[in-house]
């Protein structure tokens, strides 16, 4: 691991993070031999950064140097909205998720699994939108700038009202010059509140035919999380299937965090769990969205969205491994912020 290099430091808090970004770096990125494309844009290689690491424009630039070529700018919001207190990001000790788990100890020391607690913090558009703004201009041509965004519930709210909220947010979004949209799907759904919106196929639909109004042919992504089952899988995509160019999955699995021999962290509430302990659940479900979307257009020729991996990647093998299982992309969160050069990493070792 490159010690040298600034990270995000999660002993601080996230606004700290954001005021403290890394200048870009000057380093030999080698390539990574292949066409690639994402949603329909060619682009240089398979390696992005999911939703999160990057908080702002500065941030964006600093890993897009380091060999990053699509860049997901932090979920933001149509209001500002805080960062849950710290801490944030909370190591944890697990082999392999399954999804289902009572509880996960927390680990003293960070190894590559953790727990994040953020609540998706997001600047006033204002400034969200004038930062994309110049982000796109100074980002060199060749990298792609995905905007992240997810409603943000009123108290009485109805499904439709979230869904033109998603749509404002995505419009805003492709207004500043976003390269693609994604719409967080993993978060509470208004009209139900025990679910999220990725498990409601006719809710999630709803939002997403939306968005694509709102947003014409701008490459459109739905992220979504741990789904339970091949079922679940089939009717999320038959549902979103018409509206997107891309899926990216596995936002995290969820599970309470316990100090250990103490208590219960976060009030006792789930957590996502980030890092090398999804990889396996996130490949599996790789696997079974994929053979769903490819007999839907086997069956009825729609065609099939991108699939994008995220969850758990650290090294070439881990990434070789998605686009296997069937992934056009693969997106990474914990491994670059652990090591920021580990697109760098993974294109050295590339065969
Ligand atoms: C610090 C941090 C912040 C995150 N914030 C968001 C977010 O705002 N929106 C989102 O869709 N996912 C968010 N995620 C989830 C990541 O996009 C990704 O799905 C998850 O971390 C799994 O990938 P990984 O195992 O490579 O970390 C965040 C993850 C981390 C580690």
């Amino acid at each position: 691991m490159n010690e040298s290099l600034p990270r995000y430091d999660r002993l601080q808090s996230y606004d700290w993070n954001y005021a403290h970004a890394p200048e870009p770096v000057e380093v030999d990125v080698p390539a990574i031999p292949g066409t690639w494309d994402f949603c329909g844009l060619p682009v240089a290689s398979p390696l992005g950064i999911a939703a999160g690491p990057l908080l702002n424009g500065r941030w964006v630039r600093y890993y897009a140097s380091l060999g990053f070529d699509v860049l997901t700018y932090k979920t933001v919001r149509s209001v500002e909205r805080a960062c849950y207190p710290l801490p944030n990001l909370v190591p944890v000790e697990v082999a392999q998720m399954a999804g289902g788990e009572r509880e996960v100890p927390a680990a003293e020391t960070m190894g590559r699994t953790w727990a994040v607690s953020f609540g998706m913090p997001s600047k006033a558009p204002t400034v969200w939108r004038a930062d994309v703004e110049e982000t796109r201009k100074l980002l060199p041509r060749g990298k792609l700038l995905v905007v992240s965004v997810v409603a943000t519930e009123q108290p009485g709210w109805s499904l439709d009202q979230m869904a033109d909220d998603y749509a404002r947010c995505a419009q805003w979004a492709v207004e500043s010059g976003a390269d693609a949209v994604e719409t967080n799907f993993s978060c509470p759904n208004v009209c139900t509140s025990d679910g999220q919106l990725y498990q409601q196929p006719a809710d999630a639909a709803r939002c997403a035919e939306r968005v694509r109004d709102a947003i014409g042919r701008t490459p459109y992504l739905v992220k979504i999380g741990h789904l339970r089952d091949a079922e679940e899988a089939a009717a999320l995509t038959a549902a979103i299937g018409p509206f997107v160019d891309g899926i990216a999955m596995t936002n995290s699995v969820a599970a309470p965090v316990r100090r250990p021999g103490g208590e219960l962290l976060f009030d006792g509430a789930p957590r996502g769990i980030c890092g090398a302990g999804i990889l396996e659940a996130s490949l599996r479900q790789m696997r079974t969205v994929r053979q769903t979307v490819t007999q839907r257009y086997l069956r009825e020729g729609t065609k099939p969205a991108s699939l994008i991996g995220v969850g758990g990647a650290f090294s070439a093998e881990d990434v070789r491994r998605y686009l296997v299982a069937g992934a056009a992309a693969v997106h990474l969160a914990t491994a670059a912020m652990v090591d920021p050069t580990a697109a760098l990493q993974v294109r050295n070792t590339w065969l």
